[in-house]
């Protein structure tokens, strides 16, 4: 963290801290394609543009909004690393949403399958992930009223949350480990197979900074990855952004009812 950064935080949420009248104790973030929950979410918009010191959204298909409703904040948008934004840019939206609040964050996200149980439009349960960025988003100037300089990852998604949903939602929720990669290039076959080789169940190129983030911040951590497609080499055909747009509007109305499911599991905890 740069040593503005706690300045940028205080700033952005000062600007927006008169809308926010009831503290949400949920938030939640919305990965690529997965945005349009968004519309069928009930609350008080703020859009990123009116959030000081905000970066500006260049992702089609991410629209940069929160959602305030009943106990949870939505969040439609996000930064990420292979846009160009820093570090401090991709983790910001978490630093506001503890601001606003929140002390679980439910995160989701798209991701390539490499465990090959899994099948494109399959929704997994996060249940560890792999840094694989080259870099941390804590790396610099430690904040100690924000959190810990060595903070502790050994639940990095919590056990509790995972238990509750699985018992709740149905024990045929499967679970993996997410690697986290910059792209924006998807990954070439020999590094799927390194990755298969280390543990990861599924890759992507998001989540992780925010993980990182929020588990420094003391929030209680829920992820749920969309598998969008097979990763590199798994199937004999190539890889695309249209694909993964295509299963996330196919699984549109399966991933909202499994996202309201979750979260009236999660409000009850
Ligand atoms: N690789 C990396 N990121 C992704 C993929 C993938 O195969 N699918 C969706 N996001």
């Amino acid at each position: 963290m740069k040593t503005d950064f706690k300045d940028r935080v205080e700033k952005a949420y000062e600007s927006i801290s008169s809308l926010v009248t009831r503290k949400p104790r949920i938030g939640m973030i919305l990965g690529s394609g997965l945005g349009g929950y968004i519309s069928e979410f009930k609350g008080e918009e703020i859009g990123f543009s009116s959030i000081e010191g905000f970066p500006k959204t260049t992702v089609e298909g991410h629209k940069g909004i929160y959602k305030l409703g009943d106990g949870v904040v939505v969040q439609a948008g996000r930064f990420h690393f292979y846009e160009g934004y820093s570090m401090d840019d991709v983790i910001l939206p978490v630093f506001l949403l503890r601001k606003m609040g929140i002390e679980i964050l439910i995160i989701t996200n798209a991701s390539g399958g490499i465990n090959e149980a899994f099948r494109a439009g399959e929704f997994i349960l996060i249940k560890d992930h792999i840094n694989l960025m080259g870099t941390n988003p804590l790396i610099g100037v430690n904040f100690p009223e924000y959190g810990p300089r060595f903070p502790d990852m050994t639940e990095a998604y919590s056990k509790r949350l995972r238990e509750n949903v699985k018992s709740a939602v149905g024990n045929e929720l499967k679970e993996g480990v997410y690697a986290g990669l910059t792209g924006p290039s998807y990954e070439t076959p020999a590094e799927i197979r390194m990755l298969k080789a280390i543990g990861a169940d599924m890759v992507g190129m998001s989540t992780v900074p925010e993980v990182i983030a929020a588990n420094y911040l003391g929030i209680e951590v829920l992820g749920i990855s969309c598998v969008t497609n097979m990763a590199a080499g798994i199937l004999e055909k190539p890889l695309s952004h249209e694909e993964v747009i295509e299963t996330t509007k196919r699984v549109e109305k399966e991933f909202a009812k499994l996202i309201e499911r979750i979260t009236e599991v999660v409000k009850k905890i």
